[in-house]
């Protein structure tokens, strides 16, 4: 039988690229070789699409690899993808990658891929839109404003005063579309607002100014196996910087965090789960994706991050989850394949 060909596209051109190296260097090291045929497809920093020997994936960062771009791997077209793979697992994450741009072009080409459709994609990256559609179905959001590079630019003083007048300190602030913390900021004072939507504004055209959440932070991966979506164990974050930064993220060994949770009780997690499920669902998810939040010392549970990928590096909520629920890398990721083809089997026009 002919192997299907699996696209694992990385790299990219977001904030997230070297993430994204991460989790496509682990996609592809732990697919199923009996089942199906690994090409790496890199998108260097301008967008452009490469095939690359499996061999450069071992490279430390992105720069890296693109040093052995010329010569190495072979530059193609986007719609040459059509000829190369029979399915794309996206291990992109951030703008162009889980926002919706890539999946848009893969529907052109009718390539099926992991994770949800282009709008849903679209929803999961933007924290400000996201926030309107759970609102609208009843789920728990922070309270939250956005600022526009507009509103900064033309009438910072009364922006400013608006903020103080509906949050105290702390609040954090933050892009409308990024990832891994990048351009997010606790602000502790009055001196740390303008730097605090600077940040954010360098990232994107508009921040969010959202309340401080006190209680405990969770992320939930959410499977779609048959049909049917389910939560997985959940794992609960014991950051150790002031919150879970790109550093307690990503560096070896520093952050703390329990699969299954250890202080929220039972009767909590299921109700997160289920709060977890509803979001899947409103935003239109499908496939996978995982969903973030907090729970608050009065019970509250409230949805701060909908993702529409997740890392995928060793020891990261999904290979943590899958491993609670007695799954080997290898095996969650042929499942999400499996179930990904199906999805795209039974859609009707883009997903
Ligand atoms: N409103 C908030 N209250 C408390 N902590 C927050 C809040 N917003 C963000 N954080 C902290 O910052 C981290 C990154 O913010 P998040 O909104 O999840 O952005 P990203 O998409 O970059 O992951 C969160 O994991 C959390 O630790
Ligand atoms: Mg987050």
């Amino acid at each position: 039988m002919k192997k299907l060909r699996i696209g694992i596209i990385l790299g990219g051109m977001s904030s997230e690229r070297e993430v994204s190296l991460n989790s496509g260097r682990n996609v592809h090291d732990n697919l199923d070789p009996e089942l199906y045929g690994a090409v790496p497809i890199f998108m260097d920093a301008e967008g452009r699409l490469w095939v690359i020997p499996w061999q450069l994936i071992s490279q430390n960062t992105t720069l890296d690899i693109s040093d052995h771009l010329e010569g190495e791997a072979r530059r193609i077209a986007y719609e040459d993808l059509k000829r190369e793979i029979d399915f794309a697992f996206i291990s992109l994450h951030g703008k162009y990658g889980d926002d919706g741009c890539i999946q848009g072009l893969l529907e052109l080409l009718n390539i099926p891929y992991t994770g949800p459709g282009v709008l849903a994609s679209a929803l999961g990256m933007d924290k400000h839109l996201q926030q309107k559609v759970l609102m609208s179905e009843g789920i728990d959001v922070p309270r939250s404003m956005v600022v526009t590079a507009w509103d900064w630019r033309e009438r910072r003083e009364a922006v400013q005063k608006e903020i103080l007048e509906r949050f105290s300190f702390p609040f954090f602030t933050k892009p409308t579309r990024e990832g891994s913390s990048v351009g997010v900021t606790r602000v502790d004072d009055p001196a740390g607002l303008a730097a605090g939507i600077d940040a954010a504004l360098q990232w994107d055209n508009a921040a969010l100014v959202e309340e401080y959440l006190d209680g405990i932070e969770f992320s939930a991966i959410v499977l779609e196996d048959d049909g049917e979506a389910r939560v997985l164990e959940l794992t609960e974050i014991y950051p150790q910087s002031a919150y879970y930064t790109y550093d307690d993220k990503y560096m070896p060994g520093r952050c703390r965090k329990f699969t299954p949770p250890k202080n929220i009780p039972r009767e909590t997690a299921d109700r997160i789960r289920e709060s977890v499920l509803r979001a899947y669902h409103a935003l239109g998810f499908r496939s996978y994706g995982r969903i973030d939040g907090f729970c608050l010392k009065d019970g509250r549970i409230l949805i701060t991050d909908p993702n529409s990928s997740s890392g995928m590096a060793p020891s990261s909520f999904f290979f943590e989850q899958a491993a609670s629920a007695g799954l080997l890398p290898g095996m969650i990721i042929s499942a999400l394949i499996r179930n990904a083809l199906a999805i795209h089997r039974d859609k009707k026009g883009p997903l």
